[in-house]
């Protein structure tokens, strides 16, 4: 890693599918981020068992976010793409900060309010420590970016709560990160439900579009799309369906959505709902054939793990022995 360079920290959690709301919200602004900054993006499995998982479909996942990761143009020897559970630091540091974070503040998080609803048989403590863990993912590594979707905005916050109060006793342990929330694509809405965001674990499927999607699924997800009555294709916030498919259009496409209006100004509803399902097909056609190459090539992605999970280990330890020191525990000799 450069020493001139900022350093930008991001996870996803290989808890299902990727969507096409993390794509457009994380991944593709990711992509564009990793000549500038030193890039690290973790494949976040600790943070996936807060509700149950299969273990076979976990590592499954866990591979398949790794593939989708590098087809979607990052590139491993630029940046340090690595599996969470490889580094023991994050679960060490996570108990450190544990002890210098608030019930309270961790019961106002609205992930967790949102998860316990969902998982009423399994409220694990986990679930309600996990912006803890979340924020030690990003302090260990002295981050000062974190690009992600509006949905974690909450989480960054709290990130910087800690590290600004830890600081406070000990001096300037970690970086204050900032959120880093791109315009467009930072909140992709559900396709049937346009009033709620596109999920990985949402069980009605066509309220979402995985990456994998094969493109007559995609096309046919679109086609079904929830509008609305007035056929006129304008962004409003009485318009959720509709202004959800103009951003989607606009994020895969580059084109604003004052450009997309006039170009949809005159075209029905099923016309415009086709268009937005081709510019998405056009976008994850040449993903998807990145991964099928990259699925047969074990080797290659074993070998990326392994030395992309020594550097972010070695990195994360160097944060954690100057914590551990601060904080009074006896050196190691
Ligand atoms: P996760 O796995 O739910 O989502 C991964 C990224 O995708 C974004 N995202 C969306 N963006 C736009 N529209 C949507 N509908 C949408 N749904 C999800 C998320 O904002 C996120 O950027 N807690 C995190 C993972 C995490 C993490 C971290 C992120 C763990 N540690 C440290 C950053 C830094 C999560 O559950 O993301």
């Amino acid at each position: 890693m450069s020493d001139d360079k900022k350093i930008i920290f991001s996870g996803m959690q290989p808890s299902g599918l990727i969507t096409l709301g993390n794509y457009l919200g994380a991944l593709n602004n990711w992509t564009k981020l990793q000549d500038e900054y030193n890039c690290l993006y973790c494949i976040v499995d600790m943070h996936a068992i807060t509700v149950r998982q299969n273990p076979a479909q976990l590592r499954k996942a866990s591979r398949d976010v790794l593939m989708q990761y590098i087809a979607s143009g990052l590139d491993p020897e630029k940046n340090i793409i690595y599996y969470q559970s490889h580094v023991s630091a994050h679960a060490e540091l996570s108990w450190v900060l544990n002890c210098y974070t608030y019930m309270g503040e961790l019961s106002r998080m609205t992930q967790f309010k949102e998860k316990s609803q969902k998982h009423a048989d399994n409220i694990n403590s986990g679930l309600f420590t996990y912006p803890v863990l979340m924020a030690s993912d990003i302090l260990l590594y002295q981050t000062d970016l974190v690009p992600v979707g509006e949905d974690q905005r909450q989480h960054l916050e709290i990130t910087r709560d800690i590290a600004m109060r830890f600081n406070g006793i000990y001096g300037d342990v970690f970086k204050v990160p900032e959120a880093y929330i791109s315009k467009v694509g930072a909140k992709v809405m559900a396709l049937q439900q346009p009033e709620k965001k596109m999920s990985k674990s949402d069980e009605n499927k066509n309220n979402t579009i995985a990456l994998m999607d094969e493109p007559s699924i995609i096309m046919s997800k679109f086609k079904k799309a929830v509008t609305d009555s007035d056929n006129e294709v304008r962004f409003s916030d009485d318009k959720p369906g509709v202004s959800n498919l103009l951003s989607i259009y606009s994020a895969v496409t580059g084109i604003t959505i004052p450009e997309a209006e006039k170009e949809f100004a005159n075209v029905g509803y099923g016309n415009f709902k086709t268009s937005v399902g081709e510019a998405v097909v056009a976008r994850l056609e040449p993903l998807q054939k990145r991964v099928a190459d990259l699925e047969k090539n074990k080797d290659y992605l074993d070998s990326i793990i392994k030395i992309n999970g020594e550097k972010a280990n070695h990195l994360a330890n160097k944060t954690l022995r100057k914590v551990h020191k601060k904080i009074g525990f006896p050196p190691r000799v």
